[in-house]
This record gives C-alpha cells, structure tokens and sequence, in this order.
C-alpha cells in the first residue's frame, strides 16, 4: 500500500451498510488532519454511497453475495479500500462481519463503532436487545476492531439513558447524536497518534 502519498493528512476509508449518517458526520467534520478518501459498501442501494458521491469521495460496492466465503469478501473488501490508501478504517454502520486477514491487512488501524455499552449488547441489534432486555442505561462504544465480534479493545464510551416509553427509533436517534460528535473526536485522536493499545486498555483520553 503506497503510504507514501500520505502528506500530512490521514486518509480515512469508511465502511458502511446503511443510510450513513456517520459517514455525514465524518466528512462534515472540518479537520486539517485527516479526510474521508473512499467509502466501501457492501449494499449497493446504501444511502453512504448516495453521501459520497455528493461529497465527491469516491467509492466501491464489494457484495457479499458475490464471494464463496467470510474470508473471500473480506479479501474482496480489503482490496477495495487499499485502492484508497488508507491510514485507517472507520466501520460506520458496517453490518458486515470481517474475517480475520481484515487485521494482518491493517493491523490496529480497523475501529468500529457500536449502539450498545460493549460488551452488552454485542451483535446486528444493539439497539433492540438493549430495549427488549429492559436496560436502564445502553450507550455507544467505539472500539478497534479484533478477531472477535464487538470485542476489541474500547476507546470510548458514552451512556445514552434508556427513558419511559422508548421504541428503537427513538432510542437510536438519541444514540445516534452521540455517536456523530464522538466519532469525528476519536477519528482524529487515532490519526494524530494519541491512542495507544496496552493490552485491553486503550491509552489517551477522548473527551465525554
Ligand atoms: C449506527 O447507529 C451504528 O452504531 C450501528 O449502525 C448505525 C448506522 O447508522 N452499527 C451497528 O449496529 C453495528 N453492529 P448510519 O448508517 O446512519 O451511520
């Protein structure tokens, strides 16, 4: 992957499924930085790619139904976002799981961005189970992304307070307002370098 072209400004892929809310947030984000260079989907009708185009960030389709297994699609995936030489991986609603190679081909630079106090709620609906559970308090998580589904080790987390009368569209829009001012915050922290790994402890602090 040809680094080199990295100036100053880190070059950030999203990966995204759905209508790409945080995709907007991240390229609406004015910060010298770092900048949104290419989004991937695995749906060709994703709203993402409607936002990237608007923004004119190009972008690339991978489907799954086109791939024989987990490690073919994300081999597949993978290529996709190298055509945009990437310092970082932002999964933004990505409702994909990446198999393994995902991290020997970008290693500690996948983050993942989750609507549940990880490690409840892990999964395709967060949202939902946290409701259906009957918690009092859900959140966000942002974490880097390892081989484990919702499991790597946490950057951040914000609570969002589960109120009388919610359904999941409500609950989730809340959610969703924190996670569009959180994740531009930790995006530019992990490009400026100030977030380290130690283990499972994720060293630098993004503000609440
Ligand atoms: C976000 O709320 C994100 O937390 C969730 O999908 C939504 C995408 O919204 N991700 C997951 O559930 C991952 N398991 P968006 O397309 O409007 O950004």
């Amino acid at each position: 992957m040809p680094r080199d072209t990295v100036d100053t400004a880190g070059r950030v892929v999203v990966l995204a499924s759905g209508s790409g809310s945080n995709l907007q947030a991240l390229l609406d984000t004015a910060e010298s930085s770092w900048s949104v260079v290419g989004v991937v989907s695995d749906q060709p009708e994703a709203g993402a790619l409607q936002r990237a185009s608007r923004a004119q960030v190009p972008s690339r389709v991978v489907e799954w139904r086109d791939h024989s297994d987990r490690n073919d699609f994300t081999e597949a995936i993978c290529a996709a976002a190298e055509e945009f030489a990437p310092d970082f991986i932002v999964l933004a609603g990505f409702m994909r799981v990446l198999g393994p190679s995902a991290m020997a081909h970008f290693p500690d630079r996948i983050i993942n961005l989750h609507p549940s106090l990880l490690p409840a709620f892990p999964g395709a609906h967060g949202v939902r189970d946290a409701l259906a559970y009957g918690a009092k308090v859900t959140g966000v998580t942002i974490h880097f992304v390892d081989e484990h589904l919702d499991h790597g080790p946490i950057i951040a987390q914000e609570a969002v307070e589960v109120l009388a009368g919610d359904d999941e569209a409500a609950l989730h829009g809340r959610i969703q307002e924190i996670e569009h001012r959180l994740l531009p915050e930790v995006v530019t922290k992990l490009v400026k370098g100030e977030l380290a790994i130690r283990g499972r402890t994720v060293k630098g602090r993004v503000s609440a």
